[in-house]
């Protein structure tokens, strides 16, 4: 109690919100003193209907993710019924749009512009699951400040963006819109992310405010099953769960959205621990918070009353504006006359907004985000499109490649065989809502262009998608078109291998449609649909060299690909020019260096597996698979397919072993671990070295390793490097049995390695 009353105080004074977060670039006290006038002033003038309109999102109509769609938008802008808008594009539609706000409603107020702005706008870049797969993040940064100019170019100055989800589970299809399954190294991602959208300005033209989401535990729907219920300790949220949308608060972003989910019996659009205990006392987030779409009527469905009920429960919880429902614009008044919501909280909702609008510049000029000129000349730019290429190549994970089938000569024939080979509109990948989908090369179209002369690539479709005709639909919406064909399936397939005989190597582009993962797409089986197992089968059978270039948005269980097909390159959904990228990988022009943010499962059985689990008393040893009385199954061994953090290379690294500056870390002093890496091989490439620790005496269970720390390196063939991490107390802090956080002395395991399997130990010791 006296802590949470002190952070309180802390909060509200500013003492520990300067520390802790800034959003954007934080005013300057007399920049903050002015804001805060101003729009005390403005809110002096404002109507308690007018106050409410603040709290109104609407859509714009043009991408929607749900069945309501916000109607008699014009009308109410005018009476001031709607503080933004989203899913509107084009400087002249939002020109003419603010321009009603502007010019037609009573107090002028200017609309805030939404959009969701995932990975990238016209210029898409691969899906969040798979630059998280590259751990670069300067080159996340660099894509997410691409995007920003994109679409506040475009006239957009808001994204609902970065997903920061952790996720692991893959049969939920958003695993593809996230970082994956670690906290560490969802968290870089996250605040890199938000400074790439916002940049150290708002209030410039091409600076976009970001919005957290989902808030939270969203990734950790049961069953996988897309806006399923949440039930987890506190223990495990403030220790796995947590940490990204913290990280991406301390950034500075501007707002954070409200999941879907129940928690802990509470929709977290309602849950007053979660949106002002956690949020606002303990976090001291002084940002805005939105609903997801339709957020608030859909806690009816939750059985927590009618609307106005639930309209009130959000409010009253912390939630600033809702998205499309609606909700607070036509009961929040009757709640407010009947005492069940008290204008302090209206107010506090009204100002936060006001001040988001104030941050990004729209009461100095509603129009700065609407230049036609920046339109034409800063989207879907050469500059931009090289960064796309570029991006796309570091994020493939080359996941097998036996007798060095790849990389491929640029000579004699290649057969691309596969639903996934010459489709346009599948590229980009899912929640690519603005890409320019007809402009994105195919992967025939790709491997043409880079191969040039000196290579015939035919193509054949060799399977349907899926064979089941409306599961093909339901997985290729949004106008992404993969071609069905009706002869019957052994027709097909012998098309494909008549092909394919004539090759010199089989290409196979199989795998998921993009819109197979990505919301309101989740899968009870993660493989490869059967029909395209089938026709991999046939191929295999043909006795030629088969390439497995696998799409997806999420871990599939490939055990028999695995085991079959000599060289399976994973390539997510790359984005607009994902085909060139991957050609430059399949060619050897670019060498491979993704590794795995996430696991893969041997089966769907083995979910939820991740690498930082807790042991049991009676743990499986090391390389095992069934013994009596272990924590084990009988028919598969506890062995991921592919761990986290797994990624092959045209070339080979080694390992020196671990050195330690010492075996003592004392409070307020370092350790270094460092580890020679050599490249043993012929070409150059780039390899992710990775440290894990375990804490090995605490007061809780802790997992068996925990990222924390990782170097991307570019190795000449026969360079060597040394790699040092400096290990802190601060590496070994987590949250307490009492959610204090705080480092425990005793021993602790360091581990050194390539991925989360293949590791060296050492131990070291900490005291205070
Ligand atoms: C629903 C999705 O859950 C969310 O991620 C998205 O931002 C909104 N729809 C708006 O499109």
């Amino acid at each position: 109690m006296c802590i949470k009353r002190a952070i309180t105080i802390l909060c509200s004074t500013g003492l520990l919100a300067s520390t802790v977060y800034a959003q954007g670039k934080k005013p300057a006290l007399n920049g903050q003193a002015k804001m805060n006038a101003f729009i005390s002033q403005l809110m002096a003038k404002m109507s308690v209907d007018e106050k409410i309109g603040q709290l109104n999102l609407v859509t714009g109509g043009e991408a929607t993710t749900g069945a309501v769609v916000s109607t008699n938008v014009e009308a109410k802008i005018k009476k001031g019924q709607i503080g933004g808008i989203f899913s509107l594009t084009t400087p002249a539609k939002i020109r003419r749009t603010q321009e009603i706000a502007v010019n037609s409603s009573r107090l002028h107020i200017p609309l805030i512009f939404g959009q969701d702005v995932v990975h990238g706008y016209k210029t898409a870049f691969p899906i969040p699951l798979a630059l998280a797969a590259s751990w670069d993040l300067p080159l996340i940064k660099h894509t997410a400040r691409v995007a920003a100019t994109e679409a506040s170019a475009d006239g957009i100055n808001w994204t609902f963006s970065p997903m920061v989800d952790i996720a692991r589970d893959p049969r939920w299809g958003r695993v593809a819109e996230g970082s994956g399954e670690d906290p560490y190294l969802g968290s870089e991602i996250a605040k890199v992310m938000v400074q790439g959208y916002q940049g150290d300005d708002l209030s410039k033209n091409n600076t976009i405010m970001a919005c957290v989401k989902h808030f939270a535990l969203y990734g950790a729907a049961e069953a996988g099953r897309d806006y399923n219920t949440t039930d987890m300790s506190l223990n495990r949220m403030y220790n796995e769960y947590l940490p990204p949308y913290k990280a991406a608060l301390t950034a500075g972003a501007g707002s954070i959205m409200a999941s879907f989910n129940d928690i802990n019996g509470i929709p977290a659009t309602a849950n007053k621990w979660l949106l002002t205990d956690l949020l606002r006392k303990e976090w001291c987030f002084k940002g805005f918070v939105v609903s997801d779409y339709t957020g608030v009527t859909e806690m009816i469905e939750h059985g927590l009353g009618d609307l106005q009920q639930v309209s009130g429960r959000a409010l009253n919880a912390g939630l600033d504006m809702d998205m499309v429902s609606d909700g607070f614009l036509t009961t929040l008044k009757k709640s407010l006359a009947e005492g069940k919501v008290s204008i302090a909280s209206i107010n506090t909702a009204c100002r936060l907004i006001l001040e988001a609008k104030y941050k990004l510049g729209l009461f100095d000029d509603p129009y700065r985000y609407c230049s036609e000129d920046r339109a034409k000349t800063e989207i879907f730019t050469p500059d931009h499109l090289t960064l796309a290429r570029q991006a796309a190549a570091q994020t493939f994970v080359l996941l097998k490649n036996q007798n060095h089938t790849l990389p491929l000569k640029k000579a004699g024939t290649i057969a691309v065989v596969g639903p996934l080979g010459n489709t346009r509109t599948n590229m980009p990948g899912t929640w690519a809502v603005n890409a320019d989908l007809a402009n994105t090369p195919s992967l025939v179209e790709g491997l043409k262009a880079v191969a040039g002369d000196k290579a015939t690539i035919t193509y054949s479709l060799g399977s349907n998608l899926m064979a089941d005709e409306t599961q093909q639909t339901n997985g290729t919406m949004f106008g992404r078109e993969i071609k069905r064909d009706t002869q019957t399936e052994q027709e097909v397939i012998a098309d494909a291998v008549r092909d394919a005989n004539k090759a010199d190597v089989i290409v196979a582009a199989l795998g998921e449609g993009s819109e197979m993962s990505g919301e309101s797409s989740s899968r009870t089986n993660i493989e490869i649909p059967a029909v395209q197992q089938r026709l991999l089968a046939a191929l295999l059978k043909t006795g030629k060299p088969v390439v497995l270039v696998l799409f997806t948005g999420r871990p599939l269980a490939i055990k028999w690909e695995s085991d079959n097909v000599p060289a399976i390159l994973n390539v997510w959904f790359g984005g607009t020019q994902a085909a060139y990228a991957i050609a430059d990988v399949l060619f050897g022009e670019v060498n491979p260096s993704g590794k795995l943010p996430i696991t893969f499962p041997q089966n769907v059985g083995q979910v939820p597996i991740y690498y930082s689990h807790k042991n049991t008393g009676r743990p499986l040893p090391d390389g095992g698979w069934f013994t009596k009385f272990r924590s084990n199954y009988l028919d598969v061994s506890n062995d991921p397919l592919y761990p986290f953090g797994y990624g092959l290379s045209y070339t080979n690294f080694s390992y020196g072993a671990i050195k330690l500056s010492g075996t003592k870390l004392k409070r307020g002093q370092g350790l270094n671990a460092s580890v020679t890496v050599t490249n043993t091989g012929k070409v150059a490439g780039k390899e992710i070295v990775q440290l894990y620790l375990r804490d090995l005496e605490a007061s809780i269970t802790r997992p068996v390793k925990e990222l924390k720390g990782f170097k991307k390196i570019s190795l000449e063939p026969g360079e060597s490097k040394e790699v040092i991490f400096t290990l802190t107390e601060n590496e070994l802090m987590f949250y307490n049995a009492n959610l204090k956080y705080i480092a425990e002395p005793g021993d602790f395991n360091v581990f050194i390695g390539p991925n989360s399997r293949d590791v060296q130990t050492c131990k070291f010791n900490f005291s205070k």
